[in-house]
């Protein structure tokens, strides 16, 4: 039994690596594909969460940051940036601080979760939060790395990113033996469903499976530009993580939506967090809020028939619950402490 290598080595012959470069790399990928009993009881399929919040800064997003990093180690640069909703950004803190590169990231004010934002204090970037959403920190993460190119941009708009993400689907068919009937996941800026859609399209082109699942990708009902087919000005959603109006990657969306026969769909804020809650009481899987729109997509199609009974299913559940304690304590009634007597511990739990 040998250690996860983590992602470039286990899949380095399907990306593009110097053979001298330093890898930097946390041993990210390699992460669970659960099966998921309640979800499957309910809508008669096999369906299994790609728990990603498992990866080394809780977020799928470590997948294409040791890419990104390790490129940009390796063209010379002595720092990256990156726009974030918070996952990328602390992401990009953690591969700079390995790296030992600098590291700056940009936020919109005020709305990226607390978990996140300690991430990207702990590992030294330099936070500067921006009077704006993230489409507005994105076009200025453009705007200064293409005027100072010696920092490096680590968004998904640098194609090493994407490069990197693909490998979760790799792992998806290596497990299953097959590429799933359907896959659904969050789309924000959507690198990750373009990600995804290559990734079964290389296995697929070289035979190593026979097929492609249909891509189910969800956005946030206030946030879903994608399904309405324009830009959203003022994007707003509890799942912060995808709060983005103008996504980057736009024609992959509607690429792997149409060459997979599959859909982008929109899930109230309700509806996410009933999923949200219902994996975390159900799987036992602590997701946070913008993960659980895959879940809350699939549920949603499954109502409307779009998911055939016996169907293999993964949902990828993106980033981890502990994140975003505020979201999941929110509403929780305050609690009075009890004296040390399990007699009023037989009356809390109504025993008595
Ligand atoms: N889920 C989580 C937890 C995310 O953090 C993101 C994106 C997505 C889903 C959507 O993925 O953008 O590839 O469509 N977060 C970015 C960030 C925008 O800055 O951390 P996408």
């Amino acid at each position: 039994h040998r250690a996860w290598p983590g992602l470039i080595e286990a899949y380095r012959d399907r990306l593009d690596i110097g053979e001298n470069w330093k890898t930097i790399t946390l041993r990210e990928g390699g992460t669970p594909l659960l099966p998921a009993a309640h979800l499957s009881e309910l809508t008669g399929c096999d369906v299994y969460l790609k728990v990603e919040g498992l990866n080394p800064t809780g977020s799928f997003k470590d997948r294409g940051m040791t890419m990104a990093v390790t490129d940009a180690l390796a063209r010379g640069q002595q720092a990256v940036l990156c726009a974030s909703t918070g996952n990328t950004s602390a992401s990009a803190a953690a591969y700079a601080a390995k790296a030992k590169m600098g590291c700056a990231v940009l936020v919109p004010q005020g709305k990226i979760a607390m978990g996140k934002l300690a991430q990207a204090v702990m590992h030294g970037a330099k936070i500067i939060q921006v009077e704006g959403n993230f489409d507005d920190c994105l076009e200025l993460a453009r705007k200064t790395t293409s005027e100072f190119p010696t920092i490096g941009l680590v968004n998904s708009v640098n194609p090493v990113r994407i490069e990197g993400q693909k490998t979760a689907a790799f792992e998806i068919c290596d497990v299953l033996g097959k590429a799933p009937d359907i896959h659904a996941l969050p789309v924000g800026n959507a690198g990750n469903i373009t990600a995804y859609w290559r990734g079964y399209g290389e296995y697929h082109r070289d035979g190593v499976v026979e097929s492609r699942p249909r891509m189910l990708g969800v956005q946030a009902a206030g946030a879903a530009p994608l399904v309405h087919g324009a830009p959203v000005k003022n994007p707003e959603t509890i799942a912060t993580a995808i709060r983005i109006g103008d996504p980057a990657s736009w024609t992959g969306a509607i690429n792997a939506r149409d060459e997979s026969n599959g859909q982008i769909r929109a899930a109230t804020d309700e509806k996410i967090l009933e999923a949200y809650r219902l994996i975390a009481a159900t799987e036992g899987v602590f997701v946070e809020p913008a993960s659980a729109a895959s879940v809350a997509g699939l549920l949603a199609a499954h109502a409307e028939g779009w998911v055939e009974p016996g169907q293999t299913v993964v949902c990828t559940v993106t980033g981890n619950g502990l994140k975003d304690p505020d979201t999941a304590l929110s509403g929780m009634p305050d609690v009075k402490p009890i004296p040390v007597d399990p007699n009023a511990v037989a009356t809390a739990l109504e025993l008595a």
